[in-house]
């Protein structure tokens, strides 16, 4: 499932990460890439360790928490602290899987997170670049994204995955991966349309009994297949 989520950050933070990314210490991409897939990136990345990367990744992860839509289609248990991206001059990123684990050094000890779903989060505009499609491969086909800033993709972490050649201006985003409560894609999507159906009914039936019964097989549902 791609799950389109809007607006994650307003208008305004948008335009506060631009401006503080734009004098930003951009690095090779290849630094956190596999050694399969640093072959394949070509673009420039902000180190985890700088302090910019982690003030700005503790914003975002702070609009993802009050975010409704992205709690029940991700259901995160660990998210991997949010990195930032910087695509131009025609730099692009081959077709790869991401690393099935990630270690989150942030807090000392290596925290292990599990890569369930990947979510790039744009912050350039559409029409400020050219090219720079995210393009995600599933059992439908081929699916190019290309999101208004400040909206985010969310996607099975096992998806083949490339970036398109940037050929005008420039493309600038935030990345980073969750380890869901519910490891299983099919599972995760299930919850999810049943959770979007309960709120549609609650909506027009605010008063239905079965509402109750409906969440109750929700959350029987999310303990029975969830892990934590
Ligand atoms: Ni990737």
């Amino acid at each position: 499932m791609l799950l389109h989520i809007e607006n994650v950050l307003s208008a305004e933070q948008v335009a506060h990460c631009r401006q503080r990314l734009e004098r930003a210490a951009w690095a090779d991409g290849r630094i956190t890439a596999g050694h399969q897939s640093a072959r394949a990136k070509h673009n420039e990345q902000l180190p985890e360790s700088d302090p910019l990367a982690q003030k700005l990744g503790a914003l975002v992860l702070e609009a993802l928490g009050r975010h409704p839509t992205f709690f029940a289609g991700a259901l995160p248990r660990r998210i991997y602290p949010p990195l930032f991206n910087r695509y131009a001059g025609g730099q692009s990123f081959g077709f790869h899987v991401d690393n099935a684990i990630r270690y989150d050094r942030t807090r000392g000890e290596a925290q292990p997170v599990r890569t369930d779903l990947s979510a790039t989060l744009f912050l350039s505009a559409p029409e400020e670049y050219d090219g720079g499609e995210l393009v995600i491969e599933d059992s439908y086909g081929e699916h190019g994204v290309k999101l208004p800033a400040g909206d985010l993709v969310l996607y099975p972490g096992t998806s083949l995955h490339r970036v398109e050649p940037v050929t005008r201006g420039a493309r600038v985003a935030s990345f980073f991966w969750i380890q869901s409560f519910v490891r299983s894609e099919t599972q995760r999507r299930t919850l999810f349309e049943l959770d979007l159906a309960i709120q549609q009914l609650t909506r027009k039936l605010p008063d239905a009994a079965e509402l109750v019964a409906l969440t109750g097989v929700y959350h029987n549902l999310l303990r029975e297949w969830s892990d934590v």
